[in-house]
């Protein structure tokens, strides 16, 4: 039979064992103390909070410490500190930190590693380290998804003073082309593009234009279908008259066909897709014309949302070449990881705590990706520029040195193999910049642009 606790450990035996208890249950109380009456309800969510971030430290690793300190006969007093620092509500010290922040990916991640490959890395790659502008033109109207905050010059040029060479700008001109013949796109948003455009040409920045959140092509149903991709090619052809070769180099402004294809664009009506808007973009001549000096250089990712797997599925024209064609990839896995805590997603609360530390066994399904994605490129008629024009973790709940971890890993790990990448994004929920502050996240940054 269950005999009550008190008559089972001994107060003089182990004195640290009781004063651990008190602090731990002092720590965590959230409703009325019986022994002082106080009601601290309050508390319930903050400590709510701390234990989802207990769980995210091995049990081991707490356990293991207590025992330790008990062994070592510790005064109360720190060894309150200690689990005081575990909850995360102290100062900094050697031992919450180690538990805080168990990343264990090299720091060499956090250098610059052009030369781990010898034929040159990313000084290769037309694109080089890039930034998403992301949910600002892309937002239903400028400044609604960011406070109210619109792009100014001065954010591109900061954006090159960093260190990035290339910007690409989601645009969602649906939201902004008539529903018929000829979809004319409205002058004042076509203005506003072109200003951020030459404020990136200014800052001798590249540029990646793409139609972003074209979402009713992606969820009406397939009858529908030819409609969207009339209004598509109309909205390249503008593009095409409004961005022309002789004012905008070839290779300094590059057309992405659609962000993300998915649901109702399945991969059949993707391929065919591309070839039509390829022919909208490089004229009805481009089988002949690829030379990629006359042709607007393009991206074309794969349908189910750009995933690297599907690159399998995709069928390029036989107008697709290197000089004209750039390939691209959106990278977010772990998602629940990259995602957690993401308003947007459903359940992503739920995965608050998900970590990401770098081990062999983190970095392993990662590696095998960006693996098969150069086994595809390999085989014939391919070689690309391979471009991760999206990755990167939302900030909201993630641990800031799993965030630097991961996105470091991604970085580096693309340019060992010569690709280009646009991390996602700026200045909003992902951001590497702090607008509220006016400065990089230090973290952020150094994942992105490692000191040299
Ligand atoms: C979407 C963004 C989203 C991001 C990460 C992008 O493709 O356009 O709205 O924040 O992916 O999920």
């Amino acid at each position: 039979m269950a005999r009550p606790r008190q008559t089972i450990e001994s107060l003089e035996e182990t004195p640290n064992y009781h004063c651990c208890l008190c602090v731990v249950r002092k720590a965590f109380l959230c409703g009325v103390d019986d022994v002082t009456d106080e009601n601290v309800e309050h508390r319930r969510e903050w400590v709510d909070s701390r234990i989802a971030k207990l769980a995210t430290i091995f049990a081991m690793d707490i356990y293991a410490c207590a025992r330790l300190l008990i062994r070592k006969s510790v005064t109360p007093l720190l060894f309150s500190t200690v689990i005081y620092n575990l909850l995360g509500c102290g100062s900094p010290n050697a031992i919450a930190k180690t538990t805080d922040n168990p990343v264990v990916l090299l720091d060499s991640y956090y250098s610059d590693l052009y030369e781990w490959n010898e034929q040159g890395g990313l000084e290769q790659t037309q694109l080089g380290r890039g930034l998403n502008l992301g949910n600002y033109l892309e937002a239903p109207v400028e400044g609604k998804w960011s406070g109210g905050r619109v792009l100014i010059e001065d954010d591109l040029q900061r954006i090159a003073d960093a260190g990035f060479k290339t910007v690409r700008i989601p645009v969602r001109w649906s939201a902004h082309a008539d529903l018929t013949f000829p979809y004319a796109i409205n002058a004042t948003f076509m203005a506003r593009i072109k200003e951020v455009v030459g404020w990136a040409n200014n800052a001798h920045l590249k540029v990646i234009l793409n139609v972003h959140h074209y979402t009713k092509m992606m969820h009406d149903p397939e009858s529908q279908q030819a409609g969207h991709i009339l209004r598509l090619r109309g909205i390249w052809q503008q593009m095409s008259e409004q961005f022309p070769l002789s004012e905008y180099a070839h290779d300094h402004l590059i057309f992405e066909l659609l962000n993300e294809p998915n649901s109702s664009i399945d991969y059949n009506d993707w391929n065919n897709i591309i070839a039509q808007l390829l022919t909208v973009i490089w004229g009805d001549m481009a089988a002949q014309q690829n030379d990629g000096t006359t042709q607007r250089t393009v991206m074309i990712g794969s349908a189910n949302w750009s995933q690297p797997d599907d690159l399998a599925k995709l069928r390029l024209p036989s107008s697709v070449n290197t000089r004209n064609t750039i390939i691209t990839i959106h990278y977010y896995k772990p998602f629940h990881f990259t995602h957690q805590g993401a308003k947007w997603v459903n359940g992503a609360d739920d995965w608050i705590g998900t970590r990401w530390l770098g081990t062999k066994s983190d970095q392993a399904p990662l590696i095998a990706m960006f693996d098969r994605v150069t086994r595809w490129n390999a085989q014939a008629n391919r070689g690309f520029e391979i471009f991760i024009g999206e990755f990167g973790v939302y900030s909201r709940s993630v641990d800031p040195d799993q965030q630097k971890a991961w996105t470091a890993f991604i970085a580096r790990e693309a340019e060992k193999r010569n690709m280009s990448w646009a991390y996602w994004e700026y200045a909003s929920g992902f951001g590497a910049y702090d607008a509220n502050k006016g400065q990089w996240r230090p973290k952020l940054i150094e994942a992105l642009i490692p000191v040299q």
